[in-house]
């Protein structure tokens, strides 16, 4: 018995194809191949295609390319253009693909219609075809239409992968969510996972499976932008919010994980898909106020950060030169999409600074006006202040003494909190921190 018989407790896997190879369909169909079973998996891109056919994985994601590479060398991954081809030969088949936000926040279904409108003659009697992709309620309905089959099954099951743990997330989920209308069904996908996965299902209906997930992300980033609310009400009181999370995620009922405050949520989930529940609430006649007052509220924030940076600069930070350290919307991942980094970035670039930014997912370069270096230090040196933006772990253990040197005076902005502040200070920094109650005092300095 090999690997694959031990993670699926069988020798024969299912005939799967994943359309779509971005983050989430990439790696589910690593990951599904991993598990035992036979998977297809395609791009529109031939060159995409070729480089994956290669082993070469072309994102940032931890575990990524070991799965691949597995994959391919045990047969049981492949890549193709020819999405026909792909679900001819398969009983189940995942629609991962884009769900970009359109006008006035509401989910572009176009890629996902399209494709379904495309496969629908070439599926098998009797196939399962799954929405994997971040899709409003309703949408199964319309892939089921665009299909024009009625000898298939449609059936919602959301992923909830995190960029960085994606790998991880798929092979040991919290929870896989499964919104069918027939049991035997709902099952067969629920073992497609495995034993872990397929206990850990949760069964329901199709417009439950399909709001539990903006219902998840939202949930998240309304928790967020409570946090960062509380950060800055401890500046004002002299708190700090390290303290305040550690208290509150002990009660079991809060939790500890994702109390950290930051310089706002980003990426391309949570804005996208705060949105799109937004619209979907706001046609359905309900308000969500709480969701609309967190995407604004988050947005106030990282815009604050940009004051706070002028604050300390005497109110203008024009013709000044600014380091930041980190351009991705977290660590572990190279996606800058709606990156509160980029964002704090641009807003600087407005008020007329000059951006020197490290990132080590960026080339060094010039990237939307940002001049990128090739090290921290680099990016740092003669800045009159450091923005620390992205929790990359590099920056826990940089050495503030040549920080301290490079820098020759002025702050920094400890968004992540990572540094620690009296080292900080003791290099002739002003430390500015996020969520401290000597933030505010610290910044009364001159710099
Ligand atoms: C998010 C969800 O966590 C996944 O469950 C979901 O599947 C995914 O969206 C999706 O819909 O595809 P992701 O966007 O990769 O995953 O990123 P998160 O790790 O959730 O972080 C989102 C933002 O919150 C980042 O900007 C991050 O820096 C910020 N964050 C997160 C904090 O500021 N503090 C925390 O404690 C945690």
């Amino acid at each position: 018995m090999n690997d694959h018989d031990t993670a699926t407790g069988a020798t024969d896997g299912e005939r799967i194809a994943v359309i779509g190879s971005g983050y989430v369909g990439l790696t589910l169909a690593a990951c599904l191949a991993h598990l035992g079973h036979q998977v297809a998996c395609t791009d529109r891109s031939e060159a995409r295609v070729e480089r994956l056919s290669a082993g070469d994985v072309p994102i940032v994601e931890d575990g990524l390319t070991a799965v691949v590479r597995e994959g391919l060398d045990r047969g049981r991954l492949a890549f193709l253009t020819d999405n026909g081809r792909a679900v001819a030969a398969s009983d189940i088949v995942f629609l991962c693909l884009p769900t970009p936000h359109g006008a006035d926040g509401q989910a572009d279904l176009s890629f996902v219609l399209t494709v379904a409108d495309e496969i629908g003659p070439h599926l098998r009697r009797g196939a399962i075809v799954i929405t994997k992709s971040t899709v409003p309620v309703g949408t199964a309905a319309l892939v089921a239409t665009a299909l024009g089959r009625d000898d298939v099954h449609v059936v919602s099951n959301p992923e909830f992968l995190a960029e960085g743990t994606a790998v991880h997330d798929c092979l040991h989920p919290d929870r896989i969510v499964i919104g069918a209308d027939s049991e035997p069904v709902a099952r067969r996908v629920a073992d497609l996972y495995g034993p872990e996965g397929a206990a850990r299902a949760v069964l329901t209906d199709i417009a439950s499976a399909e709001l539990i997930k903006y219902a998840s992300n939202a949930y998240l980033a309304t928790r967020l932008t409570f946090v960062n609310a509380m950060a800055e009400l401890c500046e004002r009181v002299g708190a700090d919010i390290g303290s305040v999370t550690a208290g509150m995620g002990l009660d079991h009922r809060i939790g500890a994980s994702f109390l950290h405050a930051g310089p706002g949520w980003g990426g391309s989930c949570f804005p996208k898909d705060t949105r799109a529940l937004v619209h979907t609430a706001d046609a359905f006649g309900c308000d969500l106020a709480v969701v609309k007052a967190a995407i604004a509220s988050n947005a106030e924030h990282t815009t604050r950060i940009v004051d706070k940076v002028a604050a300390a600069l005497d109110g203008s930070v024009s013709g000044r030169r600014i380091a930041l350290w980190g351009l991705t919307f977290k660590a572990g991942t190279d996606d800058r999409r709606e990156s509160p980094a980029m964002v704090i970035a641009q807003g600087l670039i407005e008020l007329g600074a000059s951006v020197h930014a490290y990132d080590p997912t960026v080339a060094p370069g010039t990237v939307e006006g940002i001049e990128v270096h090739a090290s921290p230090m680099d990016a740092a040196a003669g800045a009159s202040v450091l923005v620390v933006a992205t929790e990359w772990p590099e920056f826990a253990t940089v050495d503030l003494a040549e920080l301290g040197t490079v820098m020759a005076g002025g702050a920094v902005m400890d968004a992540r909190r990572m540094l620690d502040p009296t080292a900080v200070a003791d290099q002739g920094l002003v430390y500015l921190g996020l969520g401290t109650g000597h933030t505010q005092r610290a910044a009364a300095l001159a710099v």
